[in-house]
């Protein structure tokens, strides 16, 4: 099921006409939601400067020098550290930080394992957090602006989701919180996208296709309705607008919420079978 993908040229003008003239950061900035709102936000009549972060961001060809593109691991210290110092050295003052990089893993969580746990958290929580206390402190009393990609999942859970929906949980935990005792020069705004076309779901289950939660949204979608919900300087920005209404219906009458999980449960159990009967193909491949 595709909800709301009416995208016209005419809606991104009329949306565009104040995020302009800033200097921007975003990260995960090579592929998805990221890239989608890259595109928005470069184009030269803009006058935006943007540093566009990610792991990969040299494959991306084609953009004007008002876009310096960086490759960093965000979901490091070191990583974010040089993000932070490449942003004052190419566009001195950060107007907009997007803290949008992140990953989940598709499994069904039974295992001990440390850093596998460490590894997802580093990315989608440690890092959007650390990076917070790095742009304040950049800020130093400045105007400016911060955004979270946070996820449905950090309101709703999933199977199959269990830790991602952890490190999301944890950032709407995280600014519910830190935007109490924020300062007024800092705009905070966190987004809740539902499914969305990308290659989200490659990365969580890899090479096994048992198709994605619904409904689904395309990319450029999410990506529009975010940064028209950045230049109203919205707290929150639900891309689909059916995931409130839904979510409220699930909570009124909780059998449709244990519907939708015996939906998802199934195809984790799909998942499961398909990556076993892999997995021990693998092993005979070894074997011989
Ligand atoms: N798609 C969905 O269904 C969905 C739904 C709700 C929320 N979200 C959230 O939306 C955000 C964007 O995801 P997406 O759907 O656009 O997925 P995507 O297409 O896989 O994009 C993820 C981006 O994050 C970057 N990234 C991953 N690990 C990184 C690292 N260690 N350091 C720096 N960059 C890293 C990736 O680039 P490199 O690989 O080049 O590093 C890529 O640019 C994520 O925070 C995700 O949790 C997605």
């Amino acid at each position: 099921m595709v909800v709301d993908n009416k995208v016209t040229e005419f809606n991104l003008r009329k949306k565009m006409k104040h995020l302009s003239g800033k200097c921007i950061v975003i990260t995960g900035a090579s592929s998805g939601i990221g890239k989608e709102v890259l595109d928005r936000l470069c184009d030269p009549a803009k006058k935006n400067r943007i540093l566009a972060c990610s792991r990969t961001i040299e494959k991306l060809t084609g953009y004007d020098k008002n876009v310096t593109l960086f490759n960093c691991d965000v979901s490091t210290k070191e990583g974010v550290d040089q993000m932070m110092e490449k942003a004052e050295q190419v566009l001195g003052t950060i107007d907009v930080l997007i803290a949008n990089a992140g990953a989940p893993y598709y499994e069904k969580f039974d295992y001990v394992n440390w850093e596998r746990i460490q590894n997802i958290f580093n990315l989608n929580t440690i890092s959007p957090i650390y990076t917070y206390t790095k742009y304040l402190k950049h800020l130093n009393g400045r105007e400016g602006h911060m955004v979270f990609t946070i996820s449905a999942m950090g309101e709703m859970a999933i199977p199959g989701y269990t830790l991602y929906a952890a490190t999301k949980f944890a950032m709407k935990g995280f600014q519910e919180a830190v935007r109490l005792e924020a300062p007024k020069n800092l705009k905070l705004t966190a987004v809740y996208p539902v499914s969305t076309a990308t290659n989200f779901f490659k990365v969580g289950a890899g090479e096994i296709d048992v198709g994605h939660p619904f409904p689904i949204q395309k990319a450029d979608v999410v990506a529009e309705r975010m940064i028209d919900g950045i230049e109203k300087a919205k707290k929150h920005i639900y891309p689909c607008r059916v995931f409130k209404p839904s979510k409220l219906l699930m909570n009124t009458i909780p059998p449709i919420k244990s519907v939708y999980w015996g939906i998802e449960k199934k195809r984790l159990k799909r998942f499961l079978e398909k990556k076993a009967a892999l997995d021990l193909k693998l092993a005979e491949k070894i074997k011989v």
